[in-house]
């Protein structure tokens, strides 16, 4: 059941904390401060590129993945939705492996990219919620997310999980590859570690997101910006604000900005923008300051540092917890869903059911 909370996603929500640290003690040894992966179907040091395929927010889970991969393994990567890839036909390196993620390990576009991978001749590693799934069953290997049953037809701890495995992964291809050091390997472990605590800091400011729900319930489009493997988790807020609210919104590479979406700012369009400090902040704040300047109504994520700085032209900043640029991306999604979930409790649709969509899409 859903305890005391009102819906099932707000449950999930909560249950954050819980699904990290359970999923991310399942890969990382706290002890060794050392990545503990299950055996590969693929040697990672061989291997001349990833394929990464999936759908919906799996597939975002899967963008993170490759931003993470390529920094710290220099694996070529590349990434596609299910959907997409099955009908590209794309050429597949002899010796290629791919990822591909699922909650449910049902979708069926991603059942039919699983397919066509291993006729492609390519090693296949599932990343699945369910253990006992098709997509677990058919992969030549499969990593298991620690989430439990996820209920709500928007995906949340689920999505966490992904994450958290998608970045053990990389840590743990780096370091097959050689170009994670052991010390590298301790830094971004304990980092990691440290992930569940700050969930429970994000999830205790839900006031402040509640607020920041109220002005984005009055918009009619809201835009979702972000740089480096933050651009997949403005993907993920803009998703999952369609998804529960039935608001119009985008999300967009901050840097992408100028090239047609700044076109659409005016006060009426919040933009939610995630710009942790870091080696991408001064970039991206220069974005939405151009934003700002057309009237834009900035609302920033991002932690102490970044406040500063952009509190002198953004309407509301929220500071979270100031972790290093790896465990971003995991953090930041946090505060979205919860955005997208009281938006949609605001405009009171059925949140843990949203209109036409279902939970696994097991047709094409
Ligand atoms: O079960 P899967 O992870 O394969 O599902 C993929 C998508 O259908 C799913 O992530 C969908 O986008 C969610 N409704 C997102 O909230």
């Amino acid at each position: 059941g859903k305890g005391n909370h009102r819906h099932f996603m707000e449950k999930e929500l909560h249950e954050h904390p819980a699904v990290l640290g359970d999923t991310l003690r399942q890969y990382l040894d706290p002890g060794t401060q050392a990545v503990r992966l299950p055996r590969l179907p693929f040697d990672p040091a061989a291997v001349p590129r990833l394929t990464i395929s999936a759908c919906g927010s799996a597939f975002l889970a899967g963008l993170v993945g490759r931003y993470w991969i390529e920094q710290l393994a220099r694996l070529p990567v590349d990434a596609d939705v299910a959907s997409e890839f099955r009908y590209r036909n794309p050429p597949l390196p002899s010796g290629g492996a791919a990822i591909l993620v699922s909650q449910s390990g049902e979708t069926a576009d991603t059942m039919a990219a699983l397919r066509l991978l291993k006729e492609g001749g390519q090693r296949v590693l599932s990343v699945v919620n369910v253990p006992e799934s098709s997509m677990a069953r058919e992969s030549d290997a499969a990593v298991l997310t620690v989430a439990g049953p996820e209920i709500g037809v928007a995906s949340t701890k689920a999505f966490t999980a992904q994450l958290a495995v998608m970045a053990c992964l990389a840590i743990g291809i780096g370091r097959a590859r050689g170009h994670v050091s052991a010390a590298d390997e301790a830094k971004l472990t304990a980092a990691l570690l440290q992930v569940p605590s700050h969930a429970a800091e994000i999830l205790a400011r839900d006031a402040e997101i509640q607020a920041l729900a109220v002005e984005v319930a009055k918009a009619r489009d809201v835009l979702f910006l972000g740089r480096g493997s933050l651009f997949p988790i403005a993907l993920e807020g803009a998703l999952k604000l369609k998804e529960i609210s039935y608001i119009h919104a985008e999300g967009y590479a901050a840097g992408e900005m100028k090239h047609g979406p700044i076109a659409l700012i005016d006060s009426n369009v919040p933009v939610i923008a995630l710009c942790p400090s870091g080696p991408l902040f001064e970039k991206t704040a220069s974005n939405l300051q151009e934003a700002a300047a057309r009237g834009g109504r900035i609302m920033a994520f991002t932690d102490e540092e970044g406040a500063g700085p952009l509190s002198r032209f953004a309407e509301r900043v929220i500071a979270l917890p100031r972790v290093g640029a790896f465990s971003t991306p995991i953090l930041h999604a946090i505060p979205v869903q919860l955005l997208a979930y009281h938006v949609a409790v605001l405009k009171g649709t059925d949140v843990d059911q949203p209109r036409n969509l279902a939970k696994s899409v097991t047709v094409e």
